[in-house]
């Protein structure tokens, strides 16, 4: 029987004569959807990920799936187990909630967002944070509203993690704007995990954005119907695109890229939040570190976005990408606040649940920037939505994890 792994099993590696682990590591990335090998494996001695082809000294440990061998169904820890009673949290797990949040994707990793918890009301509230905005790519905040929108995705999971049921309203103060969104931890979740949300928990952490090529095979129908319906259970549409209209999104993100290249504002965004400009330094809780860049394309379709911004990076490799990338557009029937921070909750619950069924993603947001290139991105089938984001999904190798300012910067404890 050939050998089958989810994202989140152990490899155990023994040595031929004494049956002794010789070496172990988790399995952080599956290259094929039925879970045969290669694997990616974070090898627990020296922390480094490597692409793996077990030999037959190699067996796989199922964690939290002891009798489940079918593909594409989540092979992480299960995290629907509380951590804690539904009692009002510690100072330390409100703390370690936020940390969850803050795990988020947000544009150019910006991370746009405070947090404020109220201990009496047991009441957080979500708020965009306007001195990390960038003018120029992202002028109207919509992409702010998505990371929000994200960040509050995953308290939500988080909350649930912990046995709290979450009750979230958006923009509760209509006079204030940046308070985006209040979330009470309303009492105790119950047996059930009915909203499915504790059990996206383990993919928090394992989330990264990569940059890296993903394998030709197809992400099978009853994954991608997994992944529609946690865009839908947030009230957003995921459609996956195909035909001319894939290769339509593939030229105007082209096109959309050779744009950003040469526009002033694009290059000052871009250059603050990577680091590559001296005036204005990254400090290291944020922006996109080199080592988050991937390759650059060599050949292949997928239209990944250039960090560098064409300038050289030591030791960056070229790669050929991908020749039939897999592209989801997140839409909605609106363009205000909440359908943004409806779009950025839908745009975490897809990557967590992607994560869970051993997918790697990355975004392509190029063309979202550009109000005339933004419109024709819409799918043709489903009518006039308004497209949000653009994941580009597949099987590869996890991204490398990005660094998070430290908690207390962002976190306000209130009585
Ligand atoms: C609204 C939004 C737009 C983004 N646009 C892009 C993009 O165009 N290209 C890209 O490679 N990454 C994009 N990202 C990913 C961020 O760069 C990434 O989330 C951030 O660097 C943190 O890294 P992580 O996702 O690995 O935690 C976007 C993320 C968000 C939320």
């Amino acid at each position: 029987m050939p050998m089958r792994a989810h994202v989140g099993d152990q490899l155990i590696v023994e040595s031929p004569t004494t049956g002794a682990t010789r070496r172990d590591g988790e399995i952080v990335g599956i290259h094929h959807a039925d879970g045969t090998p290669p694997y990616d494996v974070r090898w627990s001695d020296s922390g480094h990920v490597t692409l793996v082809f077990p030999g037959p000294d190699a067996h796989v440990h199922h964690i939290g799936h002891p009798s489940d061998a079918a593909p594409g169904a989540s092979g992480l820890r299960p995290g629907a187990k509380a951590r804690a009673s539904a009692g009002p949290p510690s100072d330390a797990e409100v703390a370690d909630l936020v940390r969850d949040a803050a795990a988020a994707p947000s544009m150019h990793n910006a991370q746009p967002w405070r947090f404020r918890y109220f201990r009496r009301d047991r009441l957080f509230q979500v708020i965009a944070d306007l001195t990390r905005t960038l003018p120029h790519s992202d002028a109207d905040l919509r992409a702010l509203h998505l990371g929000c929108g994200a960040a509050l995705m995953n308290l939500r999971v988080a909350a649930a993690h912990t046995g709290r049921r979450p009750a979230t309203r958006l923009l509760p103060e209509p006079d204030d704007p940046t308070l985006l969104a209040a979330v009470s931890l309303a009492g105790p979740l119950g047996d059930g995990d009915e909203d499915g949300l504790a059990a996206l928990y383990p993919a928090v952490h394992a989330r990264h954005t990569s940059r890296s090529p993903f394998a030709e095979t197809e992400i099978p129908g009853p994954v991608r119907a997994t992944l529609r319906e946690a865009a839908g259970a947030e009230g957003v549409s995921l459609s996956f695109a195909s035909g001319w209209h894939l290769r339509t999104v593939l030229d105007l993100a082209s096109e959309a890229e050779a744009r950003n290249l040469t526009d002033q504002g694009s290059v000052e965004d871009l250059t603050h939040w990577t680091g590559l400009s001296a005036e204005t330094p990254r400090s290291a809780g944020e922006g996109v570190p080199p080592d988050a860049f991937g390759p650059r394309r060599r050949g292949g379709k997928a239209p990944v976005r250039d960090f560098a911004g064409g300038r050289p990076v030591p030791g960056r490799e070229s790669a050929d990408f991908e020749s039939n990338p897999q592209l989801a557009l997140l839409a909605t029937p609106g363009d205000e606040a909440a359908d943004w921070l409806r779009a950025g909750q839908a745009m975490e619950r897809v990557l967590l649940t992607a994560t869970r069924e051993g997918l790697a993603g990355s975004f392509i947001t190029q063309a979202l920037e550009w109000p005339d290139l933004r419109w024709p991105l819409r799918d043709p089938v489903s009518g006039a939505g308004h497209v949000h984001m653009v994941l580009r999904l597949g099987y590869g190798p996890p991204g490398p994890r990005t660094p998070r300012r430290p908690t207390r910067h962002i976190l306000d404890l209130l009585t």
